[in-house]
């Protein structure tokens, strides 16, 4: 089955072809940053109108890449939510559109879903089941993976996402949108021990994460200090270990809980390098092994989506032609393949 990917849900149009057979037989990412830039973040009503100009020549140049008119598809996937709006009903505008122009079923994915599952388009995926720890601009959650669509949540932030955290400080910073990478490539720059940040809800049971305090932290430190290129790397590095350091207390305590031998770590700030080290470090000393996406996956991406389709499609799931979009969708509502 040749399966059309469509992601739109926030600040990057992403296309892929993913074949059942084959596997990935081409994508394409256009990044919307150099658009939102100015404003320090994503503005909604601009992404929108992006993603009508971007997703169709996305999609001409994927097809011609993978060497495939679109009517020898076998079926469209397009994220359906959660994300803004506007631009998820891009996407599902243009992928139900297509569908129809086609005569091929098309499948509305869960953009979670998509990252949750985003380390199967490696050479070595993981089996079921496995602890996921996903980590992105909107999400930090640890969840019980037992096979498609079977997920239990075992903890969520209770206010900021870990990358909302990233975005926030760096805006602090100075550094600019996205911040994760920004403060990934600061930090390197940083001296360790001048500035210490909390590791916040490590210090009572419990797997949910909170990464509002952080940024408060951050913001008291910063306080009648002057903001130089040194005091800036200084804090985005001893911000990054916090965090990161607080995601790896939280994925020891879920795997003590789980006992299962398999970590998946997905989601936009699993790019990050000392998050991909200490996690590394932990599964040597428990003896587990732990899975991430090609760091091109861990953000947006159309094969993510492209490769969700594909299984639910061919577990004859459908998403009929009378399409909305789901801006709040709760990843444990998925129906069980
Ligand atoms: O998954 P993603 O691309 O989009 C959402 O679904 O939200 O994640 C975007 C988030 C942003 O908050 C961004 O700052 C963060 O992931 N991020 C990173 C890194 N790359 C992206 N955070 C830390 N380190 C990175 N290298
Ligand atoms: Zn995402």
């Amino acid at each position: 089955m040749r399966v059309l990917g469509i992601e739109t849900s926030c600040d990057d149009t992403g296309v892929a072809v993913y074949d059942t057979e084959r596997g990935l037989l081409a994508h394409r990412l256009y990044s919307q940053v150099a658009l939102h830039l100015d404003y320090g973040g994503v503005v909604p009503e601009l992404a929108s109108r992006d993603h009508i100009r971007k997703l169709l020549p996305l999609v001409r140049a994927v097809l011609t890449e993978a060497g495939l008119p679109g009517d020898e598809l076998d079926g469209i996937a397009y994220t359906a939510g959660p994300g803004l709006a506007g631009a998820l009903l891009v996407g599902a505008a243009v992928g139900q559109s297509l569908a129809t122009a086609w005569n091929i079923p098309a499948v509305g994915v869960h953009h979670m879903e998509g990252h949750l599952l985003s380390p199967m388009l490696e050479p070595d995926p993981p089996a079921f089941p496995f602890t996921a720890l996903l980590v992105s601009g909107g999400h930090t959650l640890l969840a019980n993976i037992e096979g498609i669509g079977r997920y239990t949540l075992l903890g969520e932030s209770v206010d900021d996402a870990v990358g909302e955290a990233f975005d926030k400080v760096a805006k602090l910073l100075g550094l600019g949108y996205p911040g994760g990478p920004a403060i990934e490539q600061a930090a390197l720059k940083g001296v360790h021990g001048r500035f210490h940040f909390p590791r916040p809800m490590t210090d009572r049971p419990g797997l949910d994460f909170s990464f509002s305090g952080l940024k408060t932290a951050v913001v008291v430190a910063l306080k009648e200090r002057a903001l130089n290129s040194q005091t800036v790397a200084d804090v985005a590095l001893a911000f990054e270990e916090a965090a990161v350091e607080t995601l790896a207390i939280k994925c020891q305590r879920a795997l003590d809980a789980t006992q299962h031998e398999r970590l998946v770590v997905a989601g936009g700030v699993s790019a990050n390098k000392k998050l991909r080290t200490r996690l590394a470090h932990l599964a040597d000393r428990e003896k587990i092994k732990v899975y991430f996406p090609r760091p091109e996956f861990a953000t947006d991406n159309g094969a993510m989506i492209a490769y969700v389709g594909s299984l639910r499609l061919q577990a004859g799931q459908r998403e009929a032609a009378a399409f909305g979009a789901r801006p709040r969708w709760r990843i444990e509502e998925l129906p069980a393949v």
